[in-house]
């Protein structure tokens, strides 16, 4: 990896509590601060069309329903359970090409639109950000050696990776909000360049433990990532959707079933090995993200839907921390 990126970055600690085995996982109060869960929660803009919510100008008549019925049961664990201060994503099509950008613009408003599908996607957003998180998360990536810089221009305009996952895991958007950048940096190398997002998980657990916040995360990845290049008329026409081909669903599986399995670690190399044979969204860095930022917790996650957009491979996915009350 390039040294134009990042200098060279500090060993990340081991997590406490990390024994081996069936050593016993620290006991936590039920409103704990902290990361209270984590979600994989990809952001295909198809989903919101599909969903019809006000903000959203495109109509349809619906389609991917079992992916967004796995998102109304995260919605509910969210609202219910969870309680979260603040909801930290980070997204593959927010691209910084130097370093990781935190977006510390207290209000984002305007209007986000899909590139290649703006017949699908154009969202009015306005959310408020916990700037105060987002500033901690800047100073610890800093303090570990990531070149990390605070965004505070409210024009910039916010990428649809971000809101899709953020609509979807709470479209009533009362909940405060920190977005963090991917780095463009494993698109420019053949082997996935996961090893600063380790890092930056890191930082992003010590700000929130900082902080005192209950956090939730989201990772906004797809999972396999072939897709046609041809839509129907009907662009929800569940006739066409399907995997792009077999190998892509295999290693989808192959994937989710060590996910269910668990624990996390044998995922680290898991996600290197699917990205090389799916060309996984994963790449991007926000799974690996979301599993370091949580200690890759010796526990299971818990797949709440998977299914196809336009052939690309999207699962809904929950991680509780080790310890959770709610495990
Ligand atoms: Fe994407």
């Amino acid at each position: 990896m390039s040294r134009v990126f990042r200098v060279p970055v500090a060993t990340t600690r081991p997590r406490t509590g990390g024994g081996a085995g069936n050593a016993p996982a620290p006991q936590a109060a039920p409103a704990r601060a902290g990361i209270v869960a984590g979600c994989l929660s990809p952001h295909p803009p198809h989903l919101i069309y599909a969903e019809n919510p006000p903000q959203n100008e495109p109509r349809s008549t619906g389609g991917w329903e079992t992916l967004r019925w796995a998102y109304e049961r995260l919605r509910k664990r969210i609202h219910e359970v969870h309680r979260p201060d603040v909801l930290i994503v980070h997204a593959p099509h927010w691209i910084t090409m130097v370093g990781h950008h935190v977006n510390c613009a207290p209000n984002p408003r305007g209007i986000s639109v899909e590139p290649i599908f703006p017949h699908l996607f154009r969202y009015r957003y306005d959310f408020r950000t916990d700037v105060e998180l987002g500033e901690a998360i800047v100073e610890e990536a800093s303090g570990l050696g990531l070149v990390t810089r605070a965004m505070r221009d409210p024009r910039v305009r916010v990428d649809y990776a971000t809101i899709g996952a953020l609509h979807l895991a709470n479209p009533a958007w009362d909940i405060p909000v920190v977005s963090l950048s991917a780095n463009n940096n494993p698109y420019f190398y053949s082997d996935a360049a996961l090893e600063e997002m380790e890092v930056l998980g890191e930082a992003t657990r010590r700000a929130v433990e900082a902080t005192g916040r209950r956090a939730v995360l989201l990772a906004s990845n797809s999972l396999s990532h072939l897709h046609w290049h041809e839509e129907p008329a009907l662009p929800e026409d569940m006739e066409r959707e399907h995997p792009y081909n077999n190998h892509q669903y295999r290693w989808d599986m192959k994937l989710l079933e060590a996910i269910r399995r668990g624990p996390t670690a044998p995922l680290r190399e898991l996600i290197t090995e699917h990205i090389e044979a799916t060309a996984s969204e994963t790449k991007a860095g926000s799974l690996t993200w979301l599993l370091a930022a949580m200690g890759w917790p010796k526990v299971a996650g818990d797949v709440l839907g998977y299914g196809t957009i336009i052939g690309t491979g999207n699962a809904v996915v929950e991680w509780l921390p080790e310890g959770s009350p709610h495990g």
